[in-house]
């Protein structure tokens, strides 16, 4: 199947190492031409240009006042935690007691899973997320449910089920051994199998014990190309806990640098708290950070440090964190994002709050290679932005006078309300029209 998508682009065309060198990479076609053939761009070009190579097996989408961005990539997100978005009051550790750990029980049951994947997944589409990491629960059917339904949709997606054998409730922890046989048979079911991958998933050290430590290194030994995701650093109490908790580590990165849990395809949520010396691991080792701002906000857990992240060289992206984060939506996480910057000093421009959130996130998952951008022979997943959806948007974006100042108001406006459409491997999945047409 041959596609062609006319509109306007938008996109970065390279990872960099410096924000300063963004703008020189950021490529605006205004009147542009995308050609997509068996789920993979082919070409974008302005129309002008590439309006003599359709064909008549070119089936043409007409986007024109539209503005076509890569799809979005979420790097920290709990699927089980959809039905307790925005629960009262506490901040991390309390929160978890109180609100997480029971939601999460409700996940051994398969058609429970089944049910919330489906609406989970339909919640990333329909705010334009077309990638995402993961968190199960504890239940390997969690995860089951969760990739046999991304399978459907040929969405790119990494999760894994979570381990923890310390801690927490009884009816969600396992023994280091369950937990080590139980992610093996997930990695054998489900890793590269089509557009899925799978994350080895210790929830954070506290829940940890050194045996199912022992067991995530064997696992990420045994299968080095799946990745390992957790939390890092995000709670004052948080860090003194793990202090206390291994004492023989002289930080919490070190714990898991001890069980040679960092590394390329590591991606560890939060870092709000950081030393020196572990700023200085995550860059030798080339782990990645998952930047969260809503859910630091929410639960109170602190500022991230971006600029800090670009002068120690550690690759980053933005995870909405739900359900300790508040949104799904990416626009409304970069306009959080923007504020947590501001407390702190630093100018977020929205080149590069965009660029986390699509070709810099998918550099911080390892797949800048398949996604994140237009350029040739990248997998077509993209969101289709109406950048005025309301009186107040009309208004300001009749006030912009360049396609910088149309990205920052969609970031500082915008919500769901801005995704026209969703394409996931060169196919419409999600369109805003049907849904109207529904209601
Ligand atoms: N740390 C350990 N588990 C969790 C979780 O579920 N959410 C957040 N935000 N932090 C965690
Ligand atoms: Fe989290």
């Amino acid at each position: 199947y041959t596609q062609a998508i006319r509109g306007s682009f938008f996109d970065i065309t390279a990872t960099v190492e410096h924000p300063d060198q963004l703008p020189q990479q950021a490529r605006y076609i205004a009147d542009g031409l995308l050609l997509i053939d068996g789920g993979r761009i082919v070409s974008l070009q302005p129309w002008e240009a590439g309006r003599g190579q359709l064909t008549d097996d070119h089936q043409l989408m007409d986007y024109r006042g539209k503005l076509i961005v890569p799809g979005f990539v979420d790097c920290h997100i709990h699927y089980p935690q959809t039905e307790m978005i925005g629960a009262f009051g506490e901040q991390l550790l309390e929160w978890l007691q109180q609100y997480t750990f029971p939601v999460e029980s409700q996940y051994h049951c398969p058609q429970h899973a089944e049910k919330m994947s489906a609406f989970f997944l339909h919640q990333l589409l329909s705010n334009g997320t077309t990638t995402a990491l993961v968190f199960g629960t504890v239940h390997p059917q969690s995860v089951d449910a969760l990739f046999s339904a991304a399978e459907q949709l040929e969405m790119r997606l990494i999760a894994g089920k979570v381990m923890m054998d310390r801690n927490a409730p009884e009816y969600l922890t396992e023994s280091a051994a369950q937990s080590y046989q139980q992610t093996r048979t997930l990695i054998e079911r489900w890793h590269h199998r089509g557009r899925l991958s799978y994350a080895i998933t210790p929830r954070f050290a506290p829940t940890s014990s050194p045996e199912l430590l022992n067991a995530v290194r064997k696992l990420k030994q045994e299968f080095p190309d799946c990745w390992l995701h957790t939390h890092l650093s995000e709670n004052p109490q948080e860090v003194a806990w793990v202090k206390s908790l291994f004492p023989e580590n002289s930080s919490y990165l070190d714990v898991y640098h001890h069980y040679q849990l960092t590394g390329r395809r590591s991606v560890f949520a939060h870092c709000l708290h950081l030393e020196e010396q572990e700023w200085d691991c995550l860059h030798h080792t080339d782990s990645s950070i998952a930047f969260c701002p809503t859910s630091n906000l929410f639960l109170g857990s602190g500022l991230f440090n971006v600029k800090k992240s670009w002068d120690k060289r550690v690759k980053i992206g933005v995870g909405t964190d739900v359900g300790a984060g508040t949104t799904f939506n990416i626009l409304q996480t970069l306009g959080e994002a923007y504020k947590v910057a501001q407390l702190q000093g630093y100018k977020l421009a929205a080149c590069e709050a965009f660029y986390h959130a699509t070709l810099g996130g998918a550099q911080a998952l390892d797949l800048d290679d398949c996604i994140g951008n237009f350029n040739a022979g990248k997998e077509a997943d993209f969101v289709v932005l109406d950048p005025a959806v309301s009186a107040l948007q009309q208004l300001r974006q009749g006030n912009c006078r360049d396609i910088w100042e149309q990205l920052f108001v969609l970031m500082t406006l915008g919500d769901d309300r801005n995704i026209a459409a969703t394409w996931v491997n060169g196919k419409s999945v999600w369109q805003r029209a049907d849904q109207e047409k529904a209601a």
